[in-house]
């Protein structure tokens, strides 16, 4: 098992331009709610976010760790790669005017 997982990501190492592309492609479901060019009320903003908030934030939705019906639904569909190519896709875009001096709000909409 070791070794098929070793030769597994051996085989598809996900380069960076790929995961923003995939992630790209994915984003699609998203940005109905989170708009990617100017803050959305109660929903917070994923453009120009730290990548590592993003997969954090996926990954306690769908643990259950953080509470949240709509996400925690999204989040539990969603295999490790496609959160890492979402989180690589929405950092790569600039943060939406007014979003910019944002420090890493956990719980503000921006
Ligand atoms: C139906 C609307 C909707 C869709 C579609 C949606 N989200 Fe969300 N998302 C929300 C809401 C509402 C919150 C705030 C949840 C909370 O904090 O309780 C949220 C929160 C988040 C957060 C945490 C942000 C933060 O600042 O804490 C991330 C990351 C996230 N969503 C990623 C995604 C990704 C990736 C997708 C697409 C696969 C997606 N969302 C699709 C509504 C949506």
């Amino acid at each position: 098992m070791a070794l098929l997982l070793g030769c597994m990501s051996a085989v598809s190492p996900m380069h960076a331009d790929e995961a923003v592309e995939y992630g790209a492609y994915l984003s699609g479901e998203c940005v109905t709610c989170h708009r990617t060019d100017a803050s959305s009320g109660a929903i917070p903003v994923l453009a120009g976010r730290n990548s590592q908030e993003i997969l954090t934030a996926l990954a306690a939705f769908k643990s259950g760790e953080r509470a949240s019906p709509v996400m925690r639904d999204i989040a539990a569909r969603l295999a490790e790669d496609e959160m890492s190519a979402l989180a690589a896709y929405f950092s790569s875009l600039p943060a939406p005017p007014g979003c910019k001096e944002a420090s890493s709000p956990q719980k503000q909409p921006c």
